[in-house]
């Protein structure tokens, strides 16, 4: 049985999500073993690429396999033996030439905060123990020193820990101690380059961090050759990830000249930025179109799937006062009504929606989109993110209609990111 682990991004309960959908889409049959708000620890028969995973992967910060495992109750000698020289040369470094780097980072997932305080203070010590026994091998190495519990994947990838070195991982559960080597971190830099280089920003009407968009085509769950729509593409996040991904067939339609011109832009830059993508084999449209207009431009059920986020509301810059809140969720609600009225014709059946609905707060009481049961209606059924088995652990968050929000503080109003298929 192989046991890998997945650091999750900041939000956890997307990542986990996104993980679940990207394997079940692959037929990888796994067993959840721990989940946490920093971890999560799988069990399959199968064999992960985990370079190609990371790569497809929105939320997961780092992936690796686990080479150890020790139970809380043994002894420290017993712990101490996976840093000897000869373990760590079978299981974490390969031989190589000159001097070896290392880091040792330690998560939780799920131990008590007195086991992990206790660990955290012995991060030095075994960063040392390993210096100490490669030294009496006559190997030369250095450790990263680290500030937190654990290494960013840029300190991974900056000191080379996975090509001439390891990141050890010790991750505590309530039973054991895992220890497990890091075999690859997220493609920070490109997603950064897409994030804050892309020539064409509109600030005002609002841009999503290229990470939500991948992780929400993820949760689509569906093949590269599928139809993907955005209808409301804004400044193109969703359809230049949607390139990055792979898929072949992608359109993008938005109601303004601006969101229109800013997409031609990104993706042209996106092109001279990336020559590896396989440009002449994509076949991408970018329509000026009001999203309530777009079944005269599509064909009934042709799409296989629409990942999007609408106009969330004029731009804020504090809080609402209850009247207004209500006036911009009937506003929203319509247009809403209106897409999911085209949806319903040009998507096929079984066809998916992954759609940002905003949620408003004040006065302590939080405000969705109410318009679940005219979507139902309309053909549409809510698909829940988690199997019974994981909903039930108290680190996955989920609003009482098992959606789940995306947020960072400075915001007002919230993202809540729901997944719907037709019937
Ligand atoms: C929040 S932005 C989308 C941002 C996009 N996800 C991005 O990252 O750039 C919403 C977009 O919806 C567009 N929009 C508003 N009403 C529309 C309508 N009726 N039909 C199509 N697009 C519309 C706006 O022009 C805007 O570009």
């Amino acid at each position: 049985m192989n046991k890998y682990f997945f650091v999750l991004g900041r939000n956890s309960t997307l990542s986990i999500a996104e993980i679940i959908s990207v394997l079940n889409l692959r037929n990888i049959d796994f067993f959840p073993k721990y989940i946490s708000s920093e971890v999560l620890i799988i069990s399959t028969d199968k064999e992960l690429k985990l370079d190609e995973l990371i790569k497809t992967l929105g939320g997961t910060i780092k992936v690796g396999r686990i080479m150890d495992e020790v139970a809380l109750e043994g002894s420290s000698m017993q712990f101490y033996e996976i840093f000897s020289a000869d373990n760590l040369h079978k299981k974490y470094l390969s031989q190589m030439p000159g001097k070896l780097h290392f880091g040792v980072s330690l998560y939780n997932a799920g131990g008590s905060s007195e086991v992990l305080l206790q660990l955290e203070k012995r991060q030095k010590d075994i960063d040392l123990t390993i210096k100490d026994n490669l030294k009496k091998e006559g190997i030369k190495s250095g450790f990263v020193q680290i500030k937190d519990r654990f290494l960013s994947s840029v300190s991974v990838a900056k000191n080379k820990l996975i090509t001439q070195g390891a990141e050890i991982v010790l991750i505590l559960t309530p039973e054991e101690i895992l220890i497990g080597k890091t075999l690859a971190v997220q493609e920070f830099e490109e997603f950064s380059l897409r994030d804050y280089f892309r020539p064409a920003k509109d600030k005002r009407s609002g841009i999503m961090p290229p990470k939500l968009a991948r992780m929400m085509i993820n949760l689509a769950a569906k093949d590269r050759n599928s139809l993907l729509l955005d209808p409301f593409c804004g400044s193109g996040t969703i359809l230049q990830e949607a390139i990055f991904l792979g898929y072949k067939n992608i359109c993008g339609s938005d109601i303004s000249d601006r969101a229109i011109s800013d997409t031609t832009k990104n993706i042209d830059w996106l092109y001279r930025n990336f020559p590896n993508l396989p440009k002449t084999s994509i076949n991408l449209k970018i329509l000026k179109m009001d999203v309530r207009q777009i079944s005269t431009k599509l064909l009934p059920n042709t799409a296989d799937v629409i990942v999007t986020e609408p106009y969330l509301g004029p731009p804020l810059y504090k809080k609402l006062e209850l009247p207004a809140i209500v006036k911009i969720l009937s506003e929203l609600s319509r247009l809403y009504i209106d897409a999911f009225v085209q949806f319903a014709k040009i998507l096929k059946s079984q066809g998916r929606v992954l759609i940002v609905f905003p949620v408003f707060e004040t006065e302590g009481k939080v405000f969705f989109v109410e318009i679940l049961d005219k979507l139902k209606n309309l053909g549409f059924v809510e698909k829940e993110f988690f199997p019974q088995n994981i909903s039930k652990y108290p680190t996955v968050f989920f609003t009482p209609r098992k959606t789940i929000l995306y947020y960072s503080r400075e915001q007002f109003v919230k993202r809540e990111i729901i997944s719907f298929q037709k019937i």
